[in-house]
């Protein structure tokens, strides 16, 4: 190694490892914040902008109900057997041209293959769902809580996005440079069903403890210990430097909101986005992440069937604005967070009977700033 490249290797190391404990103490202090006054976690944030015209998704013209992107080079827009290559070449000239504080992404953004709980709500209905069955785990019969598992259907979905992917590799389809995974295992099966004939640490798949659906008390939403997680998924990197408990640390919550949704989302993406050098990025979560992960991007409206991926390319930029805060209360009455509801067995939907909630809730979703 030249003294240039160990100088710089290191660099690298501090920064990795600079941005690791600055992700612990978030996460610590997110589970503070709720009991203490001190204010909520402020980061500097990145800016997005999707650049249309690489896939098909990005256009208004596709309808998300009925394309088939697997079908399709995953919507790409060249044609030709040259088609990645050409596409690989477009995104290197685009980085190698950009000024030093600007970079261009390519981000895999992957949902989990049908899991018991997609079941379970199709079955019980929507109203039932979320009024009732959601804080659930089971109907007697049927599991779906906790950390509900992709069904059968769920994995041959998923091994139908893995064929895809393997149907592109001859063309030059550019793999993955690093997964981030949410820790549920719907998610965490998806990554591992999807990459590890094709390739598997290598990349390195890293959890992150926000990636996970909207925040509540559905019991198919509250993970396993993480014990049980490292030996499942022994390919899977977990953190070690405690900022992933043994006992899930963000369920039973309250039911979080949209816009607490999209706040949580930005932050986890920007901490990933930038302890990344890699261009090409995937994630695999869940529908609601993806539709955050969407809105923080500037992405226009697009829905994934279970087990779908949607690339999308991002110019990624500091934002000149600079600092933003996450999870905080736009209620100024609301001085404390302590005066957040505390968990609760009562009815929330008449007709029902009670579950163990709290904070208020309008259509399924909570309501801000409750997160
Ligand atoms: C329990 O739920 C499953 C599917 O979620 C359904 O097929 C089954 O009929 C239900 N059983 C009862 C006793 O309601
Ligand atoms: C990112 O940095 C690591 C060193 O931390 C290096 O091994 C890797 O090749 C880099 N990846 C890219 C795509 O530049
Ligand atoms: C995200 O979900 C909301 C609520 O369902 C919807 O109005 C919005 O269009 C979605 N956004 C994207 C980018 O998919
Ligand atoms: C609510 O939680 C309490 C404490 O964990 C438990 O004893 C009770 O059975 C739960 N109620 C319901 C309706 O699930």
């Amino acid at each position: 190694m030249t003294f240039l490249s160990s100088l710089l290797f290191f660099s690298i190391v501090l920064l990795a490892i600079f941005s690791t404990v600055f992700g612990l103490e978030e996460v610590l202090a997110f589970q503070e914040n709720r009991q203490e006054t001190r204010p909520f976690g402020v980061y500097s944030a990145l800016k997005y902008t999707v650049l249309d015209g690489f896939f098909r998704q990005s256009d208004d013209g596709t309808d998300d109900r009925t394309y088939d992107p697997l079908t399709d080079s995953f919507g790409l827009q060249y044609s030709g057997p040259r088609r990645w290559e050409r596409f690989v070449e477009h995104i290197s000239f685009l980085n190698e041209n950009a000024p030093v504080d600007v970079s261009y992404k390519v981000l895999y953004l992957a949902r989990h293959g049908q899991g018991h709980h997609n079941v379970a709500e199709h079955h019980f209905g929507n109203e039932a769902w979320e009024c009732y069955w959601a804080m659930k785990g089971n109907n007697g019969t049927y599991h779906w809580g906790p950390d509900a598992r992709l069904t059968e259907k769920g994995i041959s979905e998923v091994h139908r996005t893995r064929d895809a992917w393997k149907s592109q590799i001859p063309f030059g389809v550019p793999l993955p440079q690093i997964h981030f995974v949410s820790p549920l295992s719907r998610s965490l099966s998806t990554l591992v069903e999807t990459w590890k004939t094709i390739a598997l640490d290598p990349p390195r798949p890293l959890v992150n403890e926000l990636l996970r659906e909207t925040l509540s008390l559905h019991y198919g939403d509250h993970r396993s210990p993480a014990s049980e997680l490292r030996e499942r998924y022994p390919e899977v990197y977990f953190p070690m430097d405690g900022s992933f408990p043994e006992e899930d640390p963000l369920w039973n919550y309250h039911r979080e909101s949209l816009q607490g949704r999209n706040g949580r989302i930005k932050y986890a993406m920007d901490n990933m986005i930038a302890a990344s050098n890699e261009t090409y990025i995937s994630m695999t979560s869940h529908s609601g992440v993806i539709n955050s992960t969407l809105v923080a991007l500037g992405h226009r409206p697009y829905n994934l069937q279970t087990a779908g991926m949607i690339p999308v390319v991002v110019k990624v930029e500091r934002d000149r604005g600079g600092l933003q805060k996450w999870f905080q209360p736009n209620n100024p009455s609301l001085k404390n967070v302590d005066d957040s509801p505390r968990v609760e067995e009562r009815v929330i939907c008449d007709g029902y009977p009670p579950v163990n909630v709290s904070g208020l809730y309008e259509s399924g979703m909570g309501v801000w700033p409750w997160s």
